[in-house]
């Protein structure tokens, strides 16, 4: 059997207890609806009409667990397919599914992401969105599994990608090859034992060790494998990441957290610097940007088709409904109110994002009910001189993935 169809049955990943659905929803990104909506559908999806969405190599479920319990939320008519090779896998996110009542929007596929188009001829044409997280990585051929996803995708719909990048993951990848070296005729069980013992006899001066972002090894067996005993990882940086988009006719719509890829949040604020960086294309930028943080563990981004691309985030109107993401209006009014500033924290890397103090009674009112021009109301200010106050406040939130704006979703 292939090594890493092998690792997922013993291993399904993440380690899930479908029981756990009662008390929790795991949420993050990709996937999460509104930023789906935000980052690929302009912000005004109709979640009233049918929608179809593919998760490829789903693994225990965390992305299709999110998707579905948010699309049943939203009451759309929607329908999705998940597919993974490993059937261990797949059985604990049916029994998530079923946990929660799910089961009747989603047809589970025992397979490999090849089978992609073939799925969405099955299920009557190409899929609304696709999610595939930290998947193509791991494959033989990430880019013919890529392009296979890219064919069963419509052309306004989008995907949702996370790939691993190598600075941020320092360590793990001599440790990888070495555990392979020693290891590498050991059965599963022997392999996490012995490793173990290895890890912890390893000198201070081993680049892993020395990494204090990589904790997955901590959290039992099946991060502990996926982590260091994998059988088949490679991680992009940027240009690569952009070239095996290029080859699967897609391109970038978004990071996830687009300032992590401003390279001036990594430099010395002034004229030198801001003249050089200002000189570079958009993708220079984002390269510079990873090599200078040193952080990234992962990139996470929104792609469409290379031709349908273009102007896919949604942008501010008064009917569109601002959502905060894991912050608390008020908290961030007082914030903005007293600093003039919002201070985020990018795995190690503390950002300001000026915020004129103006906006602070705008920030108070981002309940995730009132639209844009619901808030312009209530502060008295017309359209035009609302958006003055709101543009630099949405500018800072959305490029620290704080702001999502929809249209239909509540
Ligand atoms: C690291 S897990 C990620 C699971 C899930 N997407 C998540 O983010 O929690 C990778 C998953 O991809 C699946 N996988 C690997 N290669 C695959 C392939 N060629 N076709 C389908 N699934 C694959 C594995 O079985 C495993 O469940």
């Amino acid at each position: 059997m292939d090594p890493v169809q092998e690792q997922y049955e013993l291993l399904p990943y993440p380690a899930r207890d479908p029981a756990d659905e009662d008390r929790r929803l795991i949420v993050g990104s990709p996937s999460e609806l509104v930023e789906v909506d935000h980052f690929l559908f302009r912000g005004g999806r109709d979640w009233s009409q049918p929608f179809r969405a593919l998760v490829a190599g789903g693994g225990t479920g965390d992305g299709l667990i999110l998707l579905a319990q948010r699309l049943r939320d939203a009451g759309c008519p929607a329908r999705i397919v998940y597919l993974d090779l490993s059937r261990a896998a797949r059985e604990v996110a049916e029994a998530r599914a079923a946990r929660r009542g799910l089961s009747d929007m989603i047809r589970f596929e025992t397979g490999d992401i090849a089978r992609a188009p073939e799925l969405a001829a099955e299920e009557g044409g190409a899929f609304d969105y696709v999610d595939c997280c930290g998947v193509l990585h791991h494959l033989p051929d990430p880019e013919a599994g890529l392009t296979a996803l890219a064919r069963a995708l419509a052309p306004e719909g989008g995907m949702g990608l996370m790939l691993y990048a190598p600075y941020g993951r320092t360590g793990v990848y001599p440790l990888q090859e070495a555990f392979a070296q020693l290891l590498g005729q050991d059965p599963p069980a022997e392999k996490l034992r012995l490793a173990r013992a290895a890890l912890g006899a390893l000198p201070p001066t081993n680049w892993f060790l020395r990494n204090e972002h990589l904790r997955d090894h901590e959290t039992g067996d099946t991060g502990f494998y996926d982590l260091l005993l994998h059988g088949r990882d490679r991680p992009y940086d940027v240009p690569a990441l952009l070239a095996l988009l290029e080859a699967a006719g897609l391109a970038p719509v978004s990071f996830v957290e687009p300032a992590r890829y401003d390279p001036r949040h990594y430099l010395p604020e002034g004229e030198e610097f801001a003249a050089r960086v200002a000189r570079l294309s958009e993708p220079e930028r984002w390269a510079l940007a990873e090599r200078l943080a040193g952080n990234m563990r992962a990139h996470v981004l929104y792609v469409a088709p290379r031709e349908r691309a273009e102007a896919r985030v949604a942008r501010p109107a008064p009917d569109m409904t601002p959502h905060l993401n894991a912050l608390r209006a008020d908290a961030l009014a007082r914030e903005i109110h007293k600093r003039g500033r919002l201070r985020v924290n990018f795995s190690g890397v503390r950002i300001e994002l000026p915020i004129p103090r103006e906006a602070a009674p705008i920030a108070a009112r981002l309940d995730g009910r009132l639209t844009l021009g619901r808030v312009a109301q209530a502060l008295g200010l017309d359209w035009l001189a609302f958006g003055q106050r709101y543009a630099p406040l949405h500018r800072a939130l959305t490029s620290a993935n704080l702001l999502r704006l929809s249209r239909g979703l509540k």
